[in-house]
């Protein structure tokens, strides 16, 4: 058996000691310690934290990283909240999952300092700057989600290594004529190796559990004592000597005269009692500062910038997962929205439907939108819809690709029509060639699929289609936002000239809610009818009975067998949030995309696939071709890359094999094509990250 420490902000000067303190004073050969810093655990990256915590498994986690420009926090509040305040709760999540304690190390900026008398755990908090903001907020997380943690609040710590006050205030006597230091702010200098010495008598670390010796909470762990940041310069310039050294004396100056940007606390006493009466005395910072110097004095100069020498570092760290897709929702938007429909009580059809239908119609430009529950039921209603208007028959032919979801043949199946596969041009969209080919007497309509975001060559199917009579139904599930040089020139959302588009705005899609899709019919008696269809054939919908007035709003009448293919206000909530950062999303999108075009386009075994024209896609995936792919995506899973395939040739599967070898190019794209990492949570270094594993994948087994 192991137990595992891991330590976060091993270059910070507290996770340095506290690192060195469990490497080299454990005797346990049995004890691991993985000390991460910021270049290998980013802690404004959740997914990171999840995926290395989930891959250690560690017993105990120590956070000592912490963003802690002080000053820099006040105008980088963001950047301070999600190292401060959001990582330490994702970190007590995954220590309750993998059964660990966690170590919690926090800052007497949680209180005022307006206090006279030391603060003792107990007193109330109330931080006056944004990094003590930001650190509660952390000592919350901690506190709520954690099963088994403790905060150790500390404060003025110094060490002999990294960055802190003893080492500036050396530097700086050698550097300045004169120095001047505020003697306003009181506090308790403690040198962070007492600091690691107290963590560690905190715990009783055996050859397979790590237990805390005392129960859960806040501890103040601090030196006895008090001064002012003046008599603590005072006492380092006295405790040393330096031959370059250009001052020797301190001078004095005020807070006010100091004038930093972040507000400071003018009293920082913790109270050490509860951590004495647990048993852990701390010492009198004058005897610590003695014994840091003294240590000092055995250095050499360059020690105290050194890294940590890690002789355990065994670990080979996994990389953070990179997924396919992740949707990112403003999550707070979403739940002001959402909130609205609960406080008002209507999470159902109407209100922001209705809503969301309107926001639709203004940002696509298109005459009629209906909110669904999903694409799929969108084009069922679109096949639907049409055969009722056209009369067509049950067995009539529509031509759609096999390289698709199978919504798209399934939805022709449940209005008992024939799907017709036709085959897929480079741009992996229906070829016009092909779908001429497959044309009968009983054709009625294509199902183009903008595969994607991309419209390949729509506009010359959809002339095809106007040439030969068909009606065409845009499968536009991945093209909410990919826009189509118009007639006019303007550049439009995709569908403002088929009969009908449906888009999906399902939960990976570019326009996420949970399940969601919308039906945008260019007549106005198709759209009238869909309505009434998607509510079982009632023709008023509850928003219309309740908003009219008078004694028969219950009255309504059933013309059609209709089916329960509405959407609902909770997802239309959702959707009208995510609506405002579609182009802006989709803008980061096509960067992504380009970023991965760049990487790949001196390697001819890597294939991407063409854009088409006047076409600015919503870039929904990045596809590529390569001949080994079933080879690739297994190495890509050993790094932790997980992409996708969209789609396999849907006349692989048994119930459409009638149309088997009839779509040669779909067959071959289908052996060949990768989706790649597609999402707004990726950095630029993980698409690099993907890039260079494809390439060295393909590389190694095409050799070009
Ligand atoms: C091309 C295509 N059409 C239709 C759908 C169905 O969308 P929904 O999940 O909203 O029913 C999808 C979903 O992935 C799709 O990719």
């Amino acid at each position: 058996m192991t137990t595992r420490i891991l330590i976060t902000g091993k270059n910070g000067q507290l996770g340095f000691e506290l690192a060195q303190a469990f490497l080299t004073t454990s005797n346990l050969s049995t004890l691991e310690v993985v000390a991460l810093d910021r270049s290998e655990l980013d802690l404004t990256r959740p997914d990171q934290i999840r995926s290395v915590v989930g891959a250690l498994k560690p017993n105990l986690i120590i956070n000592a990283a912490a963003y802690t420009a002080v000053d820099a926090a006040e105008s980088d509040a963001v950047l301070a909240m999600q190292v401060n305040g959001i990582a330490p709760g994702i970190f007590a999540e995954e220590a309750n999952r993998c059964g660990a304690a966690i170590i919690h190390f926090s800052t007497d900026y949680v209180f005022a300092g307006d206090g006279a008398v030391p603060y003792t755990e107990m007193d109330a908090v109330a931080p006056d700057n944004v990094y003590g903001k930001t650190k509660l907020a952390g000592e919350l997380a901690v506190s709520v989600i954690a099963k088994r943690y403790l905060i150790l609040r500390a404060a003025w710590l110094y060490s002999n290594r990294r960055h802190n006050f003893l080492r500036t205030m050396l530097r700086l006597a050698r550097e300045r004529d004169s120095l001047n230091v505020v003697n306003d702010q009181l506090g308790s200098p403690t040198w962070v190796r007492d600091i690691a010495n107290a963590t560690r008598q905190l715990l009783n670390i055996s050859k397979d559990a790590i237990e805390l010796n005392v129960p859960s909470g806040i501890y103040h762990v601090s030196a006895t004592g008090v001064t002012s940041w003046h008599g603590f310069a005072a006492a380092i310039m006295a405790g040393t000597t330096d031959e370059h050294r250009r001052i020797n004396g301190v001078g004095i100056i005020t807070t006010a005269q100091y004038n930093a940007p972040a507000k400071r606390p003018a009293y920082s006493v913790l109270s050490n009692e509860k951590l004495a009466t647990a048993g852990v005395a701390m010492r009198d910072w004058q005897s610590q500062l003695r014994d840091c110097l003294a240590e000092r004095a055995t250095m050499n100069e360059s020690a105290g910038l050194e890294p940590l020498a890690t002789p355990h570092a065994t670990f080979a760290l996994p990389q953070a997962a990179i997924q396919l897709f992740v949707p990112t929702f403003e999550i707070d938007e979403c739940l002001a929205e959402i909130r609205e429909c609960l406080e008002k009580g209507w999470t159902g059809l109407g209100y922001k439907t209705v809503a969301f239908e309107d926001a639709w119609k203004t940002y696509a430009q298109l005459p009629h939108a209906h909110f669904l529950n999903s694409a799929t039921v969108g084009l069922h209603l679109a096949v639907e819809v049409l055969k009722r208007k056209y009369g067509w028959s049950d067995g009539d032919e529509i031509i759609t690709t096999p390289l698709t979801f199978v919504s798209d043949s399934h939805t022709i199946l449940y209005a008992k029509m024939h799907p017709v596969f036709a085959d897929v041009d480079d741009a992996l969209c229906l070829d016009p060639i092909d779908v001429a080919k497959k044309i009968t007497a009983k054709t009625r309509a294509v199902m183009f699929v903008g595969m994607g975001g991309n419209a390949g060559q729509y506009q010359a199917v959809l002339a095809l289609c106007r040439a030969r009579g068909l009606a065409m139904i845009l499968d536009a599930a991945h093209m909410a936002g990919t826009k189509i040089v118009a007639p006019d020139g303007q550049l439009r959302q995709a569908g403002f000239d088929a009969d009908v588009t449906v888009f999906s705005y399902q939960a990976v899609k570019n326009l996420p809610t949970a399940d969601a899709g919308m039906i945008c019919f260019h007549d106005a008696a198709d759209d009238e009818l869909a309505r009434k269809l998607t509510w079982l054939g009632i023709n008023k919908d509850t928003y219309a009975r309740t908003a009219a007035q008078g004694n028969y709003k219950w009255k309504y009448d059933v013309e059609y067998v209709g089916y329960k293919y509405h959407g609902n206000s909770i997802m239309a909530a959702i959707a009208l949030v995510q609506l405002k950062y579609l182009d802006g999303d989709n803008q980061r999108r096509r960067e992504i995309a380009a970023h991965y075009r760049a990487g790949f386009v001196a390697h001819s075994a890597i294939r991407t696939i063409p854009l088409a024209q006047d076409c600015e896609s919503a870039t929904h995936l990045f596809q590529i071709r390569v001949d080994n792919r079933d080879q690739v995506m297994e190495t890509l899973n050993k790094d932790n890359i997980f992409p996708g395939v969209h789609y396999r040739d849907n006349t692989e599967y048994a119930m459409f094999a009638y149309g088997h070898g009839t779509c040669p190019n779909a067959h071959r794209a289908s052996d060949e094509i990768i989706s790649l990492p597609l999402h707004l949570r990726l950095s630029d270094s993980d698409i690099d990250r993907v890039v260079s594993a494809v390439v060295r994948v393909v590389v190694n087994t095409v050799g070009l």
